[in-house]
């Protein structure tokens, strides 16, 4: 096995790869997307993700949360729409989202394989309760025409794979890779140096990031920069590692500008977002 596979994401190969404006683009040259996430118990999950997919340039965005928490979202996201979950459908759809703090009944597990079965040719992003249920149906992501993202913590990727942590902690490169290949994802294991493989066992270790990261909500934050990306980029590697630079680059402007390791919130992740493409850009 050739060790050129493996690779370091620098700046200059996210400043390469960024998508560039077209100054005469529409919100539709950006991206439509859906993003399914959210129970009563975990609102947050889908503002989170919701709000960095806004910020991370996505033209449009709709959100799919129980009918119990529409309002409160929707009054903190005036910018996006809302698709009841009964009546999920995916037409003009060019990327979807699901996971966030989904929750792990059976009816959130049959919207995870409605989205794998439905959604081959488009982008997608898998997480959080999303990879729970996805244990049960790993089979539909080899049928996809598009390669599914999906980003797990060390946790979750143990338990896809009925394993330790320890274990996926101690053999990260290599169970990635296997396991990339054998499914066709794109897959983002995350934690301390993120470590992205593509189906062809291509890695790139990401750089960025801090353990003022280390708090809930962080995950989803990710989540919603994945989905805009995807949508945004011509290759879909570019998309996913720049989308976790960004993420912790975004970590690490505000240790730098005025914050601690301990007082970073997963909004204040967001709102370092701009900052962090001013200077990119
Ligand atoms: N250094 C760098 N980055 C870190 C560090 C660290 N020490 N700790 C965490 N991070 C980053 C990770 O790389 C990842 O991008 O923060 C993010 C944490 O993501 P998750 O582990 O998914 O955390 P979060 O989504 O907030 O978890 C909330 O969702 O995934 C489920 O089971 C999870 O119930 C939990 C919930
Ligand atoms: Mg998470």
């Amino acid at each position: 096995e050739l060790n050129i596979l493996r690779e370091v994401r620098t700046l200059a190969d996210v400043i390469r790869t960024l998508p560039v404006r077209d100054p005469f683009s529409h919100k539709g040259s950006h991206g439509k997307g859906l993003l399914i996430a959210g129970a009563v118990e975990m609102p947050g999950a889908a503002f989170f993700s919701a709000k960095a997919a806004l910020r991370s340039g996505i033209g449009l965005l709709k959100v799919s949360v129980p009918d119990q928490i529409a309002a409160i979202v929707a009054g903190r996201l005036p910018e996006t729409m809302f698709m009841h979950r009964e009546n999920i459908n995916f037409d003009g759809l060019t990327g979807v989202a699901i996971g966030p703090g989904l929750g792990r009944e059976p009816d959130e597990g049959r919207l995870v394989s409605l989205v794998l079965e439905s959604c081959g040719e488009i982008p997608c992003v898998i997480d959080a309760d999303g990879l729970f249920h996805l244990k049960n149906h790993l089979d539909l992501l080899r049928q996809r025409s598009i390669p599914a993202v999906l980003s797990p913590h060390p946790g979750e990727m143990a338990d896809l794979l009925g394993t330790s942590v320890k274990d996926i902690e101690s053999h990260r490169f290599s169970i990635s890779k296997a396991f990339a290949e054998k499914y066709n994802v794109y897959l983002v294991l995350k934690g301390k140096y993120t470590l992205v493989t593509a189906p062809d066992g291509r890695q790139v270790v990401n750089p960025t990031g801090n353990a003022a990261m280390a708090k809930g909500g962080s995950g989803d934050v990710l989540t919603g920069i994945l989905l805009a990306f995807l949508l945004q980029h011509k290759q879909i590697m570019d998309a996913v590692c720049n989308a976790v630079y960004l993420h912790g680059a975004a970590a690490d402007h505000l240790v730098r500008n005025g914050h601690s390791l301990l007082d970073v919130l997963a909004t204040d992740v967001i709102e370092a977002i701009p900052p962090v493409l001013h200077q990119l850009y």
